[in-house]
């Protein structure tokens, strides 16, 4: 795939902002991203952080060396020195033009600069206003972390806003999952292959169900996960990404700028949720955790079924589902095959658990399987299902972060997401963001309430990812 967005001749960015830098994602991801970076040889431009707190710069160093010391271990010092000595800080109130002025200072001649907004969503605004506003914007490009607006028009007008102040090719908006290698195998894994297209449709496949479940909570990320809520935090967004891969139409010519117009069709065919479409769940404990309100109603947990109104998919539903605090940390795909014509053996499909399917295993491990049935030796014929097991395991690849921010700083926007797309995606949960039941209560350690069942129960149950290597 070639990066062929549509943007103009890239420049590589030749300073990078990163406004937030004392927040908990610069601690967890973005410096130990920068670190790998670095350790590649490929982090030689200024680093500026930006920040409310007054901090010196050895303040600054500090952190950046102990959230890489959390992250791993530090096992390359003339890399680590080398990231030490390209950062800057600039502490400020984004409200305040001379936050901004001292930034220009401190980026002296870089004429590129990425700004990087790891900060709360309700900044972005201000900073975006603020970078226009001193002169800052101009040939540089800007890196906005989700979520990206909170509905569909919050998400609308913050389009506006960026793109009054930078142009769409400047403009990356991530999600980290677009940069996990397991999920770029989807992409490849449906095109590069001829076998499984002539069954990739309504015809052939019941249903699909996607899994992204976390065995902990919200990790003292309480006061954000109020203002989100798992719907906001990972649907709309990272499950919507992989649903979208999973079920567009072949990209028309060599080029990711066409991967990005069928993603963008398959959230425009998505039909939008009603609220029997959607089960909610909170975990018991929840509300104790630091920054949540003792009545809150905001869902750990959330089940949605799907239909993508296309000529490929009508009438094929689409489970998907999420939550904390569950059995295990695994993210699962499982499409889910139609039974033969006629039930020739007793024992095959309809029965449950007796259908074809392929699984795509996008976490903590990457892998794909196939399964079929195989008759058991003996006079009867009866089989068991088997899978053909493809376990990719690629020690030594790019973390999401390190491979995204190199990427948005080339100016290779492949791997982000389009104005049109994002607004899409938010068209289809909008009717349920605030039409919804309570959530129901749920315990730690289990698959959510027992309400998601009943919501698949016409299509089966819930394929639960079992963390064993080749079961299914
Ligand atoms: C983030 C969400 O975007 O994705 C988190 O805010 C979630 O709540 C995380 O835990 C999951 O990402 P990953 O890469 O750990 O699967």
């Amino acid at each position: 795939m070639n990066p062929d967005m549509g943007h103009s001749p890239t420049t590589s960015s030749d300073a990078l902002v990163v406004f937030g830098v004392t927040g908990d994602l610069a601690h967890k991801m973005i410096f130990p991203a920068l670190y790998a970076m670095a350790k590649r040889g490929v982090l030689n431009v200024p680093v500026v952080g930006v920040a409310g707190s007054k901090l010196s710069l050895a303040q600054l160093r500090k952190r950046a060396k102990d959230s890489i010391k959390q992250a791993g271990k530090i096992d390359d010092r003339d890399a680590l020195e080398h990231l030490l000595s390209l950062l800057r800080y600039v502490g400020g109130d984004y409200n305040d033009p001379g936050t901004f002025e001292e930034l220009k200072q401190t980026l002296g001649d870089a004429k590129h600069p990425a700004h990087y907004l790891a900060i709360p969503p309700a900044l972005f605004t201000n900073v975006i206003k603020g970078l226009g506003a001193a002169g800052l914007a101009d040939q540089a490009r800007v890196i906005v972390e989700k979520p990206f607006g909170r509905d569909l028009a919050s998400a609308r007008e913050l389009n506006r806003i960026a793109l009054s102040v930078f142009k769409e090719d400047s403009i990356f908006r991530i999600d980290h999952y677009l940069g996990k290698e397991a999920i770029m195998n989807i992409l490849y894994f449906r095109f590069a292959n001829s076998f499984l297209e002539p069954i990739w449709n309504r015809d052939h496949v019941a249903s699909v169900q996607i899994t992204l479940a976390e065995d902990f909570g919200v990790k003292g990320r309480g006061k954000f996960y109020e203002s989100a809520g798992c719907l906001r935090d990972v649907i709309q967004n990272h499950m919507f990404q992989i649903a979208a891969l999973l079920a567009m139409e072949p990209p028309a010519y060599q080029g990711y700028g066409a991967v990005h117009n069928e993603k963008a069709k398959v959230f425009q065919a998505m039909r939008p949720l009603q609220s029997d479409d959607v089960v909610r769940g909170q975990y018991t404990g929840y509300r104790k955790e630091l920054g949540v309100a003792k009545g809150s109603d905001v869902e750990t947990f959330c089940a949605l079924r799907l239909f993508i109104d296309s000529w490929r998919w009508q009438g094929v539903p689409w489970y998907l589902r999420s939550g904390k605090c569950l059995a295990t940390s695994a993210a699962e795909v499982l499409v889910e095959l139609k039974p033969p014509p006629q039930r020739l053996f007793d024992d095959s499909a309809p029965t449950e658990g007796h259908a074809n399917y392929l699984r795509f295993r996008l976490s903590p491990n990457s892998a794909v399987a196939l399964a079929a049935r195989v008759k058991r030796a003996g006079k009867e014929f009866v089989g068991d299902q088997h899978e053909l097991y493809l376990l990719e395991e690629q020690p030594g690849v790019e973390t999401p972060y390190e491979r995204l921010l190199s990427d948005a700083m080339a100016g290779d926007g492949a791997l982000f997401t389009r104005e049109d797309a994002v607004e899409a995606a938010w068209a289809v949960v909008d009717p349920i963001l605030e039409t919804h039941h309570r959530a129901y209560s749920y315990k730690p350690g289990g698959w959510g309430p027992k309400q998601a069942d009943a919501l698949i129960a016409a299509d089966g149950s819930w394929h639960n990812p079992v963390l064993a290597k080749t079961s299914k």
